[in-house]
């Protein structure tokens, strides 16, 4: 018999209830029991847990959001807060924990398997899909898909009105949900961190565009995106780094209204993006990590991150898994730049 702890950390994003009720139906029927750790590694530092049991989970599979609670904690955590964790976890009795979250949790995860020896299993949520050595993080699918909603609607206003609609989504560091829902959405101009551009090129074609008859465009553009010149790159990356919106969509607006003389309005989507029930492909594989976590629990394998790869799950170094984040690669941005124009 083994006691598990389990806790959801940072951002929330749907999903994270689906992996809450995997793991503690896997575990049960393991012979395991669960304790919920409130508010992510906050609660962990002040004991705050309760009992996760059969009933407690059931019907959360597609409710957003997460049932303890969450926290954010950018890490490094002060030498302190280590400490009361790793006391907290000793005294509990807990014999493993899954840390369910993404880059700042498994860092801060990371820290506590390497220098307190906790034994951790990590499980990758990430809206963003910024983690390294998973091809999908849970989240991301359903940011996607509303995302992709959202370019729907906006497409038939700024058609109607001829007008140019800059479209700001999440993403932090990286410009997944911007590049997949750009594509999905039939974007105009997709914009990302991972390439920065400059805006003249950027009026070029929209000017070309509106040469050709179409008199509106769509824009998407990642909160990280970096327009050359423009964005004051220390002020920008500080922002990102601390979740505080960087108004790129905004900046980038004001620049090809004043360049082009075309109207131009801006949709910041902002946490839309993170709320309500998980696509099915987010409930399909959060169910999957949650199993898979306990699998390595039984194991004892620590240290490491549940990832999916090829469709098959396997255990990733966490330690790799935040060592960088997981950007766009050129393949792919070339298809979002055969668009453009
Ligand atoms: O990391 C997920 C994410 O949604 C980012 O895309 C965004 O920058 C950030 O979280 C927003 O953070 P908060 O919910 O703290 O405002």
């Amino acid at each position: 018999m083994k006691k598990i702890g389990v806790l959801t950390g940072g951002a929330d994003c749907p999903g994270m209830n689906s992996v809450l009720r995997a793991v503690v139906r896997k575990a049960v029927s393991e012979g395991y029991v669960v304790t919920g750790i409130k508010n992510g590694w906050t609660g962990l530092a002040q004991n705050d847990m309760r009992v996760l049991d059969l009933q407690i989970v059931s019907g959360i599979l597609d409710r957003g959001g997460t049932i303890l609670g969450t926290s954010r904690i950018i890490p490094p955590l002060k030498d302190s807060m280590n400490q009361q964790i790793a006391d907290n976890f000793k005294r509990s009795g807990m014999d493993a924990l899954i840390a369910v979250g993404g880059e700042d949790t498994l860092k801060i995860a990371l820290e506590l398997y390497e220098k307190f020896d906790l034994p951790i299993i990590g499980v990758p949520k990430s809206a963003d899909n910024s983690l390294t050595g998973t091809d999908y993080a849970f989240g991301f699918d359903t940011a996607v898909n509303i995302a992709t909603q959202c370019i729907d609607r906006l497409h038939t206003t700024a058609e109607s009105h001829h007008r140019i609609i800059v479209i700001e989504v999440m993403g932090r560091y990286t410009g997944w949900i911007a590049l997949e829902a750009g594509i999905a959405g039939g974007a105009d101009i997709i914009l990302v961190p991972e390439y920065p551009v400059n805006i003249d090129l950027v009026c070029d074609s929209l000017r070309a565009r509106h040469k050709r008859g179409k008199t509106f465009s769509i824009i998407v553009i990642a909160e990280g995106a970096v327009i050359e010149g423009h964005s004051n790159q220390q002020e920008h990356e500080e922002n990102i780094r601390n979740h505080r919106v960087s108004r790129v969509g905004e900046m980038v607006a004001d620049l090809i209204e004043s360049k082009t003389g075309f109207e131009t309005r801006v949709s910041v989507l902002g946490h839309i993006q993170r709320g309500g029930a998980p696509t099915s492909f987010d409930r399909i594989i959060s169910t999957r990590f949650g199993f898979y976590a306990i699998e390595l629990i039984k194991q004892d394998k620590y240290g490491f991150m549940v990832a999916i790869h090829k469709n098959k799950l396997n255990a990733f170094p966490i330690k790799d898994a935040v060592s960088k984040h997981k950007a766009i690669e050129p393949d792919i941005y070339e298809i979002a730049k055969v668009f453009a124009a």
